[in-house]
């Protein structure tokens, strides 16, 4: 077929056709258009709306869904959340999750050879049980979630490319959040908590030729492809298929823990005994560093723009981890010294937003010591 390219050179992946790429970089462009200008209009007639019905009533969560629900952007922020997701995995040729089947058989078979000299480098454990709040979850609508079949570590690794539309190299969000990191220590022993496809210890290690990398994840097909990108990059990482409530590392061993985005995917009432375990295998002094959406203070319409994401894109357990006080778990769970660190951004996440609205972007980096 003509307007097949090859996988990108030596890397292990899938043939991607010029309609595929074209489709993606659509889907790109899409999510920069509705989380910028769709959303700072959405703002835009709901601060106009509020004015004018309610001028006097204070805003709440609860009465700024219900003047959201009517306005006609909101609907079509909302609509395009839900759908453009859903096109970007299950258009139905040029999906994700599609083009991946597609090829499927030629993509296990060539994974599976390629592990087969991992050595300590990958360790599976096939009769793991697969906790339910993760199991019965299409996490951000890949479909059958990441951990069923062997072809799913890259489909989500495929699907990170659009996932922060406006940053070219997924890898910048690491960057960022390792700035964070209290610059008087060596991290030599480096756990990647929840490592999924491995692109951040991989960055790491890149960056740290002189720690040990380690990558724990419940998710088998995200190991096998996270440990091929890593002999990829040329680096040595340890992975290993573990469920973050019961690691088998021994106490005191780790210099720094790091994770991404995971605290919305885990429900509260796991969150305080992981922190307990994760505050078990880091030594004393050792590092627990994570990024994590969060609220504006005082911005209620925020909230539930902020909701409105994540229910349409199957992150129930976002509700509510962004009124989590994380801190307190982490003091509880024996951390010494628990630090939020918020960061609220007009520009760059996702595209330019106007003065006259709320800011967009707003996260934090949760840094705690043991
Ligand atoms: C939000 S993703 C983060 C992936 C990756 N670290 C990144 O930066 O994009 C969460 C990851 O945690 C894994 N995970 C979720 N619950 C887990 C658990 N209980 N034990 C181990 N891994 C888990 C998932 O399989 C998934 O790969």
């Amino acid at each position: 077929m003509s307007n097949i390219s090859r996988k990108n050179s030596s890397n292990y992946g899938a043939n991607l056709s010029r309609d595929y790429k074209s489709f993606q970089d659509f889907i790109r462009a899409s999510y920069i258009n509705v989380y910028g200008e769709v959303t700072q209009e959405t703002y835009r007639s709901y601060f106009k709306e509020k004015n004018k019905l309610y001028p006097d009533i204070q805003e709440t969560r609860e009465n700024a869904a219900n003047i959201l629900d009517k306005l006609p952007i909101y609907q079509l922020k909302a609509w395009s959340i839900r759908n453009l997701r859903r096109l970007k995995y299950s258009q139905p040729n040029v999906g994700i999750d599609t083009m991946v089947h597609q090829q499927s058989n030629e993509l296990e078979k060539e994974l599976n050879e390629l592990i087969i000299n991992a050595g300590d480098e990958l360790d599976l454990n096939p009769d793991i049980p697969i906790p339910e709040y993760y199991k019965y979850v299409d996490f951000h609508q890949q479909p059958g979630g990441v951990w069923r079949d062997d072809i799913d570590g890259l489909i989500y690794d495929y699907g990170r490319a659009t996932t922060n539309p406006n940053q070219s190299d997924p890898n910048q969000v690491y960057y960022n959040m390792w700035d964070k990191l209290p610059k008087n220590k060596q991290y030599k022993n480096v756990l990647d908590w929840g490592t999924g496809h491995g692109g951040g210890i991989i960055a790491w290690m890149l960056n740290n030729p002189n720690s040990k990398g380690y990558g724990v994840d419940i998710s088998a097909p995200c190991l096998k492809l996270a440990h091929v990108r890593a002999r990829e990059a040329g680096v040595k990482v340890k992975f290993s298929q573990q469920d973050i409530a019961n690691l088998n590392y021994k106490d005191n061993f780790f210099d720094m823990i790091f994770h991404m985005f995971m605290l919305h995917e885990l429900p509260q009432k796991v969150t305080p005994f992981l922190f307990e375990e994760a505050c078990r295998v880091l030594k004393p002094g050792g590092i627990f560093i994570g990024m994590e959406l969060a609220l504006l203070e005082g911005v209620p319409s925020q909230h539930i723009l902020l909701q409105t994401d994540t229910w349409l894109n199957n992150e129930p357990y976002m509700a509510s981890c962004v009124d989590a006080d994380y801190k307190k778990i982490a003091k509880n769970a024996g951390f010494s010294k628990v630090e939020a660190i918020k960061v609220v951004r007009n520009t760059d996440a996702m595209g330019p937003v106007a003065k006259d609205i709320p800011p967009k972007a707003t996260w934090n980096y949760y840094v705690f010591e043991k």
